[in-house]
């Protein structure tokens, strides 16, 4: 059965579409976990554009389950993690302009650079997994450089424009989570996962772990309005 890990970061999307202190994402991480997911994820990007470092240091208080940290490769991000210790720290690709991490990180190019920030991280004893597409290349890669686990990105998955891309999308993402786990690589996987899709990725065997954002996030606001209206309306009348 694939643990859950909830990423937070849209909460603090809406916060910071005000600039103020509501919704705060350390509070959405504590019902999160009171409602039974494995792990709060978020994602501190060099931009602060939802995330702040402030969220990043009482999240790991307030924390109880588990903390994965999506984070890009760069020194600043490393001596954050090395001070704040979350249990997990995902490597990812970070692109300014990008809405959302858009593609998978390339370790075959940037493969001694990455092992350097590896045995770092782990020499902290933080897990350490590496956000990568369903490629053969950057699952060998990601064995070689020292990695604990990778997360395949499931976006081509999500993104599936019929049936039959989606199926060859999911036998990809199979494929590649049993080569990954020969070459023992623990597996976890996410991106644009829903209450649609969900299912057949959760069923596949090797993969331990599904990290669900926006879908989750989107899906509270709606079925969290009627009530924040009913609290309204019996204020005012
Ligand atoms: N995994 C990684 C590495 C991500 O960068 C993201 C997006 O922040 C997710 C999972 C979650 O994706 P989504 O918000 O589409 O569920």
């Amino acid at each position: 059965m694939a643990r859950l890990g909830v990423n937070i970061d849209h909460v603090a999307t809406v916060r910071e579409a005000r600039k103020t202190v509501e919704p705060d994402p350390v509070a959405a991480a504590v019902l999160v976990e009171l409602a039974g997911a494995d792990g709060i994820v978020c994602h501190l990007r060099e931009d602060r554009r939802h995330i702040k470092d402030r969220d990043l240091k009482l999240l790991r208080q307030v924390v109880k389950t588990h903390l994965n940290l999506e984070m890009a490769a760069t020194e600043e991000m490393v001596n954050i993690a090395l001070q704040v210790l979350p249990d997990m720290v995902t490597i990812v690709p970070e692109k300014r302009q990008e809405l959302t991490t858009e593609g998978g990180l390339d370790v075959v190019t940037h493969g001694d650079y990455l092992q350097e920030v590896i045995s770092n991280l782990r020499a902290h004893n933080i897990v350490v997994s590496l956000f990568v597409d369903p490629d053969i290349h950057q699952i060998k890669a990601a064995a070689k450089v020292g990695a604990d686990f990778i997360e395949l990105h499931t976006g081509e998955y999500a993104n599936a424009e019929d049936e039959n891309k989606m199926m060859e999308e999911l036998e990809k993402l199979d494929t590649m989570a049993v080569a990954a786990s020969k070459l023992g690589l623990a597996v976890s996987a996410g991106h644009g996962l829903n209450y649609q899709n969900v299912v057949p990725v959760a069923q596949l065997d090797k993969i331990e772990e599904l990290n669900i954002g926006h879908s989750i996030i989107s899906r509270a606001v709606l079925v969290g309005l009627d009530r924040a209206v009913k609290e309204m309306v019996a204020l005012i009348r």
